[in-house]
C-alpha cells in the first residue's frame, strides 16, 4: 500500500488553494456529476476535502450519504472537522485493498486527481475493487491530469477502466489551472 502523511505546511497551503482559487473549480463540477436521489458515494482518496463538501451537501439535498476513504489519518482528522455539520458521511482510513468493503455497497464513485499519485504497480488492483464494490450500473466518476511528468498515460487509464469491466459513457479532456491537461470521464459497471 502506498502510504503517506502530509507535513503541517502541506496541510495549510492545499486547505489554502483548495479555499480560495480552486473552490469554484471544484464546486461547478461536483455540481455536474449525475447523482440520483438516495446514492451512496465513495469519495476515494478524500485527501484535504475539496470534493467532499461539495458532495456531502450535495448529497444531503438528495438523502443521499457519502464515504469519504482514504489513507492518511491527518487528511482525514482534517476532513472529519470540516465536514461535521454533515449527518450523512461516514470515514474510513486505509487501504482499499484490505478494508474489505462489503460488495456493491456503492451506487457511485468518485476518484479526483488519486491514480496518477499512486504506484503503477497497485492501480490494477484498486480499480479491480472499484468494480467489486459498486453495485451494477453503479458510476465512476474519474478526473485524472494526463499532462507533465505527474500525469497519467490516457491508454493506461482506459486500460485500467476497460479491463475491470467498465464501460466509458462520456469524457472529455480540460485545462485545469495549477493540473494542465485533465481527464474527465464518467464509467457504468456493467449490469451482468
Ligand atoms: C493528490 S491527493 C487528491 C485528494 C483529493 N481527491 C483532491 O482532489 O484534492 C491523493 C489522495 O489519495 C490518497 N491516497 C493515496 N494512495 C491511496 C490509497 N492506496 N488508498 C486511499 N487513498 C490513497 C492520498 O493520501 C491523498 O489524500
Amino acid at each position: 500500500m502506498s502510504g503517506y502523511e502530509p507535513c503541517l505546511g502541506e496541510v495549510v497551503l492545499t486547505l489554502l488553494i483548495g479555499g480560495t482559487i480552486a473552490r469554484p473549480i471544484y464546486r461547478r463540477y461536483i455540481n455536474t456529476l449525475d447523482l440520483a436521489s438516495g446514492d451512496c458515494v465513495l469519495d476515494y482518496g478524500s485527501g484535504s476535502g475539496v470534493c467532499s463538501k461539495f458532495l456531502a451537501r450535495r448529497l444531503q439535498n438528495i438523502d443521499g450519504h457519502l464515504t469519504c476513504l482514504d489513507v492518511s489519518r491527518r487528511w482525514q482528522t482534517v476532513i472529519q472537522k470540516m465536514l461535521n455539520r454533515y449527518s450523512n458521511v461516514d470515514y474510513l482510513i486505509g487501504d482499499i485493498v484490505v478494508l474489505a468493503i462489503p460488495a456493491s455497497s456503492f451506487d457511485a464513485l468518485l476518484s479526483h486527481f488519486v491514480i496518477h499519485d499512486i504506484p503503477a504497480t497497485e492501480r490494477m488492483e484498486i480499480v479491480r475493487e472499484w468494480a467489486r464494490m459498486l453495485k451494477p450500473g453503479g458510476k465512476v466518476f474519474l478526473r485524472e491530469p494526463v499532462s507533465g511528468s505527474e500525469g497519467i498515460a490516457l491508454d493506461e487509464l482506459g486500460g485500467l477502466m476497460r479491463q475491470n469491466g467498465f464501460v466509458e459513457a462520456a469524457s472529455c479532456i480540460v485545462p485545469l489551472p495549477l493540473m494542465g491537461d485533465t481527464f474527465e470521464g464518467t464509467f457504468l459497471k456493467a449490469f451482468n
